[in-house]
């Protein structure tokens, strides 16, 4: 008998499909959490300061949804789960109901959302708030219908870049002491160097979340928010001591005196959405880098937890790390076929010994069953996936979340193996991330990676139809030509002509 032996699936599943209420009310029907990815299909066009587009969802994004969330695999809103959708007004949605809840999604966290239109993380993501007149609310609905309708918490990730906007933008990247990024992130013309933002701007960081927090549960219905306290963007280099060099209220030498901000943010928050509504924070290298390996760290960072409790109820914190310096999050298998996920358990088992009792996430290397056992045995309450969705958006839910037929629980490990696995299509570039003199390209290797799953992502899993490698190049060389050419058509029409060669040289 393997070491997946039945008990072992069975214990998985059951802990899957266990339902977990939030201390907001809302009740997740599984502990299958659909991490954020970032769709980049809004109607968006050019991006930052020159952008003209609503920088609404558009339909394509809306059907991503529904694959993922299984148009109809729950009980309907107000059915099972999503405890605190009570008093929402009832929208008209195409999606019918089903009547297993307890193979919905538990959360579904959208992609980064902007708080600011003027700094995107990429020239087609989402903006809470744009310069269009036109806000498109049947867009909007429509994204929080498919969601909501299939029996998924629907939590929105609301996002500023902060350092790592890029060019594309026209304007300069803000940061908490203006401090750049190292490696070839800091040494690349696409993302210029930060600025240190001054007081009164900090001052007003929690009323843009906050706003943005409003329009999308107030506004368009969804559950809750997530913060993005992760990934190098703005919330998470305050928290980062490298990064966060202030000497004002925002700075200091504890991860506790340099919360200051998202403690600012996340009561704002609280105080826009009420008390009904989810709002957690996904957190990584600023605040958890050191947890797994000093107790003190961990202590500190318990101790920030817990203010954020106090400040704004937090409902769920998600574990993640790495930022555009390291792309931790996108690490590479120390051989190939062999999980080193969860990636972040080490530090869960330290925040739970630490006196962590709030609710986590744990996101990141989550790529087979036993990965899921790890996490559970770790601490963490329910477990976050990212690039199995993107490859494979219709068959991650039913793998985990529907019982086996005839009890067969080594089929069912096989099938959510298969289900979470990293991409076989995507295997040589990972395969290069592996060998050691080639570190120094980690972040254009792994851009080429995130290249490939947006793509999938984009086409219901369907691989991209050229090269990964020249798609980045191609998203380079449009990032720089629509930061340096007022006349952007006439650049991108170039652009895509030399694409369009490039294919043809491939194909031949
Ligand atoms: C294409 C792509 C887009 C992503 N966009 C976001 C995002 O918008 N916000 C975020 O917090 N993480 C984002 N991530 C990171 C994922 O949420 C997740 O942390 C990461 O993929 C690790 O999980 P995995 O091992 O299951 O893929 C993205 C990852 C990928 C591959």
């Amino acid at each position: 008998m393997s070491s997946h032996a039945p008990p072992s699936s069975m214990a998985a599943f059951d802990f899957l499909t266990t339902p977990y209420q939030l201390p907001c009310g809302s009740v997740l029907s599984s502990r299958l959490v659909k991490s954020a990815l970032s769709e980049q299909l809004s109607t968006g066009e050019g991006g930052g300061v020159g952008t003209t587009g609503s920088l609404a969802p558009t339909q394509q994004l809306i059907q991503t949804y529904s694959l993922w969330c299984g148009a109809g695999a729950g009980g309907g809103a107000g059915g099972g789960g999503g405890g605190g959708r009570g008093g929402l007004p009832s929208t008209e949605s195409s999606v019918p109901p089903s009547s297993s809840p307890s193979s919905s999604l538990g959360m579904c966290i959208t992609g980064n959302v902007m708080v600011d239109a003027n700094y995107l993380e990429s020239p087609k993501c989402v903006a809470a708030k744009s310069n269009a007149k036109s806000i498109q609310n049947h867009l909007w609905r429509a994204w929080r219908d498919t969601i909501v309708h299939s029996n998924a918490v629907a939590v929105v990730q609301i996002s500023h870049p902060g350092r790592q906007t890029t060019i594309s933008n026209g304007i300069t990247p803000l940061s908490p002491s203006g401090v750049p990024l190292r490696g070839i992130a800091g040494h690349t013309p696409l993302i210029p160097k930060p600025r240190a933002m001054t007081q009164t701007e900090v001052d007003a960081l929690p009323e843009a979340f906050a706003e943005a927090a409003h329009i999308m549960c107030n506004d368009h219905g969804f559950d809750g928010v997530q913060l993005h306290a992760a990934h190098g963007y703005l919330l998470d280099t305050f928290l980062s001591a490298r990064s966060n060099t202030r000497s004002d209220k925002y700075g200091g030498n504890t991860l506790r005196e340099r919360g200051e901000v998202l403690r600012r943010c996340a009561a704002a928050v609280r105080r826009a959405v009420g008390p009904k509504r989810v709002v957690g924070v996904k957190m990584g290298r600023g605040a958890f880098g050191q947890v797994a390996d000093d107790p003190s760290a961990a202590a500190d960072a318990v101790a920030l937890l817990s203010d954020l409790w106090d400040v704004a109820r937090i409902d769920f914190i998600e574990i993640s790390g790495g930022d555009y310096e390291n792309i931790d999050f996108m690490r590479a298998p120390s051989a190939a076929g062999v999980s080193d996920g969860p990636y972040y358990a080490r530090t869960v088992c330290a925040l739970r010994d630490a006196g962590c009792k709030q609710m986590i996430v744990l996101t990141g290397g989550v790529h087979s069953l036993d990965d899921v056992l790890k996490a559970r045995d770790a601490g963490a309450d329910a477990v976050g996936i990212g690039r199995a969705f993107c490859a494979r958006p219709a068959v991650v839910r039913p793998a985990l979340l529907e019982p086996p037929a005839s009890n067969d629980w080594e089929a069912y490990r096989r099938h959510v193996d298969a289900a979470l696995a990293p991409d076989d299509r995507i295997a040589h570039v990972v395969a290069l991330k592996r060998v050691q003199w080639l570190k120094p390209l980690d972040l254009f290797l792994s851009g080429i990676e995130v290249t490939w799953y947006t793509s999938a992502l984009q086409h219901g899993g369907a691989p991209p139809t050229f090269h990964p490698i020249f798609q980045t190049i191609h998203l380079l060389l449009l990032t720089a030509a629509r930061a340096a050419w007022p006349r952007r058509g006439v650049w991108k029409g170039w652009l895509h002509m030399v694409a369009r060669w490039a294919r043809g040289v491939v194909n031949v």
